[in-house]
């Protein structure tokens, strides 16, 4: 959420909204889109009146329908209250026969139903919770069925697997949509420690004045995950490693911590600062990228016996600002590694003495990215004592210890489309640029993927890519 809500963005809750999620019963929507409606709802921030239209070639009754969001709560977020729930599940749709451009299934009439209840003054969000290559058909049939005018849109990632394909999906976007319409969703823009980046950042003259090559050795960025890849076989294969992770929310992670002081912290400001940075960023050099893929990913159900998709992708990005000449930004995730984690940690040079920092991950600010976040201080202090050593230390700030009330980044990003505050989410020009600094991927020069063992760090290149300094986290 940027800092200056407007007073148009302050009345848009009040609005009655007509919120259609495509993929109404899929697994995104099962994990985070419903249980992030239902944390709103609880915190009284949906707008006044509302419907939840939920949207999929099944037939499923507006019933079922409810009924479905109350297991996954009770699997993904915790058991709701009966009162709050009765109030939830009333305002609960179900529109079944899919939607495409010559067959809208039942939506229109289910619209038609919510109308008849919130009125016509209504507006719509479509909340399109689906796979990339059902944007397309879905996009049109939005225009198709008259349903673009007023309405939001918003849009999962990734936004494209290409440059070429972007601008072809960005084209369609833009001939039924004003940009100002369109939201391209990056949930780690939402969660808490990545908005600390640019506000502990801006706001504390110890770090900002530290924020440069000057001052840094390299800039980490680490999201390790030990979960394989279980019920999304499908969408993964297609996917892969550096398109699912790294050319999206690790580019914007790392655009956040690259970007220049914006002229303020109006959402405009703060999206043009982190997005023109990204312009900066050097087309990958393949000689300086690690792909893999753990040993047992074939045996999945549903994936192919000879696919050669990355399930790990380690880079060393570089930054051509003044700012940040030198300073590699290292970016690794992959699947079924040996830990799960998602830090960003800014390593510092060595001080020039008379004492040194001992160890290798003393000197370093670290953001802790998941769950409410934290952010994390190792320094070198005086060993306690008649002697006058130093030691290793490390002090932990948890953000939800500064005051109550954090979200869940799809909860706060969601808020943020009903309030209309754009600031944390991809514009056009952004998405073309990182998508730019990612094409020497795809073509003829792409890295060959090595095979790694389940639960490792995954290949041993990956390591050579820090120079001396050996991932922080491991590996
Ligand atoms: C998603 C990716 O966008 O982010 C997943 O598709 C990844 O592959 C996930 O596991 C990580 O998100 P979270 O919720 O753990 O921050």
């Amino acid at each position: 959420m940027s800092e200056t809500v407007t007073p148009e963005q302050a009345t848009a809750t009040e609005k009655p909204t007509v919120i259609i999620l495509y993929g109404g019963t899929g697994d995104l929507a099962k994990r985070l889109v419903l249980p992030a409606f239902w944390e709103l709802y609880t915190r009284d921030l949906l707008p006044k009146r509302w419907k939840l239209v939920g949207n999929g070639r099944g037939d499923v009754s507006h019933e079922d329908f409810a009924a479905h969001i109350y297991d996954c709560l009770v699997e993904f977020a915790s058991t709701p209250d009966p009162e709050l729930w009765k109030g939830f599940a009333a305002n609960v749709l179900f529109a079944g026969g899919g939607f495409r451009d010559s067959n809208p299934g039942s939506l229109l009439d289910v619209i038609a139903h919510a109308e008849a209840e919130l009125g016509e003054d209504r507006t719509i969000i479509h909340y399109l919770a689906i796979p990339p290559s059902a944007f397309e058909p879905t996009t049109r049939a939005i225009k198709a069925h008259g349903l673009a005018p007023g309405s939001k849109a918003v849009y999962e990632k990734p936004f494209g697997t290409s440059l070429k394909s972007f601008h072809e999906l960005d084209d369609l976007v833009h001939s039924v949509f004003d940009e100002g319409q369109v939201y391209r969703i990056d949930h780690f823009l939402g969660k808490e420690a990545t908005q600390n980046l640019h506000l502990v950042r801006f706001s504390n003259r110890l770090f900002n004045d530290t924020w440069s090559k000057e001052h840094l050795a390299q800039v980490q960025i680490d999201v390790p995950e030990t979960l394989d890849i279980a019920d999304r076989a499908g969408f993964y294969d297609e996917t892969g490693a550096a398109l699912d992770m790294l050319v999206t929310h690790m580019f914007q992670v790392a655009a956040e911590v690259a970007m220049e002081p914006p002229q303020s912290m109006a959402a405009a400001d703060l999206q043009s600062a982190r997005e023109s940075v990204i312009a900066a960023f050097r087309p990958l050099d393949p000689d300086e990228v690690v792909l893999g893929q753990y040993r047992s990913y074939r045996e999945t159900d549903g994936i192919p016996d000879d696919s050669d998709t990355d399930t790990f992708v380690a880079a060393r990005l570089w930054i051509d600002t003044d700012r940040w000449q030198g300073v590699p930004f290292l970016l690794r995730t992959g699947k079924m590694m040996k830990k799960s984690a998602q830090r960003v940690s800014l390593i510092f040079k060595p001080s020039d003495g008379p004492v040194h920092s001992i160890g290798s991950n003393t000197n370093a600010l670290i953001f802790d990215l998941k769950g409410n976040g934290a952010i994390e201080i190792q320094m070198t202090v005086k060993k306690p004592g008649p002697e006058p050593l130093p030691a290793e230390s490390c002090s932990t700030l948890h953000l939800e210890n500064v005051a109550t009330g954090s979200m869940t980044a799809y909860t706060s990003l969601i808020y943020d489309v009903f309030a209309g505050d754009r600031s944390l989410f991809t514009s056009s020009a952004g998405l073309a640029a990182a998508f730019e600094a990612f094409a020497p991927m795809l073509g003829e020069h792409r890295p060959k993927v090595e095979l790694y063992d389940d639960g490792t760090w995954g290949p041993a290149a990956a390591t050579a890519l820090t120079d001396d300094v050996g991932w922080l986290l491991g590996g």
